[in-house]
């Protein structure tokens, strides 16, 4: 057996806010191995994102453990996190998060941007590469502004892949494109976790994006209530 992309045990996580505390982790015990595909789904306020969050080293779990690669990564500083997740880890998010006015190329070149290691002609070389792997190379020297959606979340694709991530997290990636561009986002998704062997985690509340994934985990109320493989649940839906 390899050692498992994800591995968490026992995680919780309380936010306190004023006098109040709020419990959005209860207890989530969880297993990804390399190379899987997983969904997490649940309604809003579940605890999606802080459970992302906490697997994209963005943040630190109340108490649990975590092992991202069998290293103990919950007991990192913020340093030492931040090292990390540079180095294993690309993300994705439902705004596409890019910056404005600046064009495909400089934002697809940021990850690598303060790399001491790569000059300024490596860097354009690999992000060139990043976004014809998303089809995108012919638009490298449009504004972000200048394109569609679906366009700028591939950006944001390719930029997640500069670092050559082991493992891609993507929170909502299809939440504000139409139903056609979804579906070409998820194909690139799935070409990426196949050919590359990219382990991928993506949150989503539409099931017919989860479908894409080979696992599916259900949250409510902080904790995990189901999980489903491969076609199931998925019978009836296209692809
Ligand atoms: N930074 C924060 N401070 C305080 N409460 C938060 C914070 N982030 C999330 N929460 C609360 O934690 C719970 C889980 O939130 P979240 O993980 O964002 O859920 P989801 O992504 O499933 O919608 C919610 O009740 C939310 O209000
Ligand atoms: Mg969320």
């Amino acid at each position: 057996m390899s050692t498992p992309a994800i591995q968490i045990d026992d995680l919780t996580k309380v936010y306190k806010v004023g006098e109040t505390e709020v419990h959005a982790l209860r207890g989530v015990t969880y297993q990804v191995e390399a190379g899987e595909f997983l969904a997490i789904m649940g309604p809003s306020g579940s605890g999606k994102s802080t459970l992302m969050n906490i697997v994209g080293c963005l943040d630190k779990p109340t108490s649990g453990q975590y092992l991202l690669e069998g290293e103990e990564v919950s007991t990192f500083d913020r340093d030492k996190l931040a090292r990390i997740r540079n180095q294993k880890i690309g993300f994705v998010f439902q705004t596409f998060n890019l910056l404005p006015r600046t064009s495909a190329l400089e934002n697809a070149e940021l990850p690598l941007l303060y790399s001491s290691h790569i000059n300024s002609k490596q860097r354009t070389e690999l992000a060139l590469k990043a976004l014809e792997s998303v089809g995108l190379k012919d638009r490298a020297h449009h504004k972000t502004n200048q394109l569609s959606g679906g366009e700028q979340q591939r950006i944001a694709i390719a930029r997640a892949l500069l670092n050559s991530p082991s493992l891609i997290l993507a929170d909502e990636p299809t939440g504000n494109l139409d139903t056609k561009t979804s579906a070409e986002i998820m194909q690139i998704f799935t070409r990426l976790n196949e050919d590359k062997k990219i382990t991928l985690v993506m949150v989503t509340h539409e099931p017919d994006i989860a479908c894409y994934a080979k696992k599916r985990i259900y949250m409510r109320d902080g904790k995990i209530i189901r999980e489903e493989k491969g076609r199931e649940g998925c019978e009836d839906r296209a692809r």
